[in-house]
């Protein structure tokens, strides 16, 4: 038994952010932010949104390309860092918004990672017959936890939600997963707060050392596409497509690169979207299956690097 995605779905909000319109309230331009992360917009979410809508809005589009109808998901596996309270998870306030009670639903939070996380635990649940429909979204409202002020790091990030929907299959769909973290980088990124006795204790910001989060992106991107390949004993022209997570133009060049593949076969959301953390990957890859890039038989790389720090791979085949 194997998985694969049998629909995609995103959801931005309404409200556009440009580099210019930053530049009206703090000391950035459009050319500084372009020229060092290719970034030209950001999407904001509305005051009322919260995570699980923007959640729900990218699940119904994929349940609808997927044709599964939400009574007959049987497993949400929700990647965010911005849930929309303490508890109950986001995947359970979701599931209740569509419509889908029973089945499991849970949150998973590796940060900038957390959808290659999620998708790697719904592969193992569906392969092994737990799980029939799955539902896998990475959802971020990012805006709520930046310090407006501080333009090293709120330049960087937007808001936004991107979902798949993974059924069993008799051939892979995905080929391979791999997940790693290693703790020890925890506060290269960070959001270095807490809420206990009725009182946030710490920084309720992001805080990021940009240079170091930038070279250990790299590293891993890289590493991680290769620990793909060599379980798959194929060469990296055999990826179609890498869909890296979405932080910085210039890191998603430098991995492929490193992996020697041409950028015609990069997809990069990044300077509509900035940075949306766990939504990035869904994201860009509901707008490349959407705009026909993605086509049947097309392997597909995504990549995925975060604050804990965490990284990790799926290698998929498009079907
Ligand atoms: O999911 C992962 C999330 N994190 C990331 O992806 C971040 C990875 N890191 C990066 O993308 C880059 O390190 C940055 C874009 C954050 C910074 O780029 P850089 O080429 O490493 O610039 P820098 O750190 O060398 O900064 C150069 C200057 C500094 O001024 P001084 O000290 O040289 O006078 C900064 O204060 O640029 C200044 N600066 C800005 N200037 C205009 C920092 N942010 C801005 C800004 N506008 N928004």
């Amino acid at each position: 038994m194997h998985s694969r995605i049998v629909g995609t779905g995103g959801y931005l909000p309404a409200q556009v952010l440009t580099n210019a319109e930053l530049a009206l309230r703090i000391d950035t331009s459009d050319e500084w932010v372009q020229s060092r992360t290719g970034i030209r917009q950001r999407y904001i979410a509305a005051p009322q949104e919260q995570t699980s809508d923007l959640a729900l809005a990218a699940s119904r589009h994929a349940l609808a390309a997927a044709g599964v109808a939400p009574a007959d998901v049987d497993l949400i596996i929700l990647a965010t860092t911005t849930p929309d309270m303490i508890f109950p998870s986001t995947a359970c306030i979701l599931q209740a918004k569509l419509g889908a009670s029973g089945g499991a639903a849970f949150d998973v939070q590796a940060v900038c990672s957390g959808f290659v996380y999620a998708l790697a635990l719904a592969d193992l649940m569906v392969k092994s017959g737990a799980a029939r429909n799955a539902l896998v979204v990475g959802a971020e409202i990012y805006s709520r936890i930046l310090d407006w002020n501080d333009r090293g790091t709120c330049v960087l990030f937007g808001d936004g939600a991107g979902a798949v929907v993974l059924a069993p299959s008799e051939t892979p769909g995905i080929m391979s997963t791999h997940l790693h973290a290693d703790g020890r980088y925890r506060d290269i990124l960070s959001v270095p707060g807490g809420v206990a006795n009725g009182e946030i204790h710490g920084t309720p910001f992001l805080h990021m050392d940009g240079g170091a989060v930038f070279k250990f992106a790299v590293k891993v991107l890289a590493e991680v596409a290769q620990e793909a390949l060599t379980a798959n004993d194929l060469p990296s022209s055999a990826i179609d497509w890498l869909i890296p997570h979405q932080a910085n133009i210039r890191i998603m060049d430098a991995t492929m690169k490193k992996l020697a593949l041409p950028m015609e076969r990069m997809v990069s959301t990044v300077a509509e979207h900035a940075n949306t953390s766990a939504a990035s990957i869904p994201l860009a890859l509901d707008i490349a299956v959407r705009d026909g890039r993605i086509q049947a038989g097309d392997r597909v790389m995504l990549a995925g690097v975060g604050g804990g720090f965490t990284w990790g791979s799926v290698f998929l085949r498009w079907q």
